[in-house]
């Protein structure tokens, strides 16, 4: 831990950004560690990324968590980056080091970490189905994948997009892409929600015979009352039913652990969140 007079700077960069729980949970970490850590929310152009950070670096910024829509400028930006963001195409952290921003993807290892540290789904020699294939579902393809589970579906409305995915992931496990009207009838051991359905409030026709009385849905998204797909699982009777939003602190915790080498205790935070959600 270090003492200094003034914070090391460290900010997330999108557009939009207002409604960014980020700078809440940073500035939790942060007061939780004792580390010197400044966070704030930085509304960038949508044509002015990389003068922002360019900007943000000579104003001593030391690390950045890029969101919607610049996770692929961020990805090409930088000049290094780990295998996790090189596979995953997309670059949610940055971390300026040795005159060079380093960039990495959270994302799926945040999603990881929450299903299995904190909600104890066993994910080994499991059936996975994945629903989408954007960039949310390719960040987390492959930290799947290292679950080793038995078999892992993607499948998405464009049914090409699926299969386009699952080929890229081929090397790393048991990975097939399909349309909806594709996917095997049986019960699915975890069924992810990575569609934008859930912010137009449509659940994605996934078949009711995917889930059994031990499913567990995962949407990445969260809300104050339960999304969409999740109400509809919950129907089908999944059990449990989880959102994003421990997996949205997992991944800030493990960005604030590149920057700092200091792991924050997650947990607290997260109830923390929620209860402050349920409270708007
Ligand atoms: P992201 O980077 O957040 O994943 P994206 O690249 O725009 O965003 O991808 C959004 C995903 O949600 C896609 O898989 C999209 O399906 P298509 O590839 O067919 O467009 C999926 N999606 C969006 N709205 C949907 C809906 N109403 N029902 C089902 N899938 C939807």
């Amino acid at each position: 831990m270090s003492y200094s007079a003034t914070p090391d700077r460290y900010a997330v960069m999108g557009n939009p950004i207002a409604h960014s729980k980020s700078p809440d949970i940073h500035t939790l970490f942060a007061e939780q560690t004792g580390e010197p850590v400044n966070y704030e929310a930085i509304l960038v152009d949508l044509d002015g990324f990389a003068q922002a950070v360019e900007d943000f670096q000579q104003s001593g910024g030391c690390g950045l968590n890029i969101t919607v829509p610049f996770k692929q400028q961020a990805w090409s930006l930088a000049q290094q980056r780990s295998a996790r963001a090189e596979l995953a195409g997309a670059v949610n952290t940055l971390h300026y080091k040795n005159d060079q921003w380093y960039g990495d993807n959270t994302d799926g290892v945040g999603l990881v970490r929450d299903l299995v540290q904190n909600h104890h789904i066993n994910l080994h020699g499991s059936s996975i189905l994945v629903l989408g294939a954007g960039g949310a579902a390719r960040g987390v393809i492959a930290p799947l994948l290292e679950q080793k589970p038995e078999g892992l579906i993607i499948a998405n409305r464009t049914a090409s997009k699926a299969r386009e995915l699952a080929d890229l992931f081929s090397a790393y496990g048991p990975v097939r892409g399909m349309g909806f009207d594709e996917i095997p009838g049986q019960p699915f051991d975890c069924i992810i929600n990575a569609t934008a359905a859930s912010l137009q409030g449509e659940v994605p026709p996934v078949p009711a015979t995917c889930i059994g009385s031990s499913t567990c849905a995962y949407d990445m998204m969260y809300a104050a009352q339960a999304t969409a797909f999740l109400q509809w699982a919950q129907q089908q009777g999944a059990q449990p039913c989880i959102d994003g939003l421990g997996m949205l602190v997992e991944q800030a915790a493990e960005s604030f652990y590149i920057w700092r080498h200091v792991r924050p205790q997650t947990g607290p935070v997260i109830a923390l969140l929620r209860e402050k959600m349920q409270k708007t």
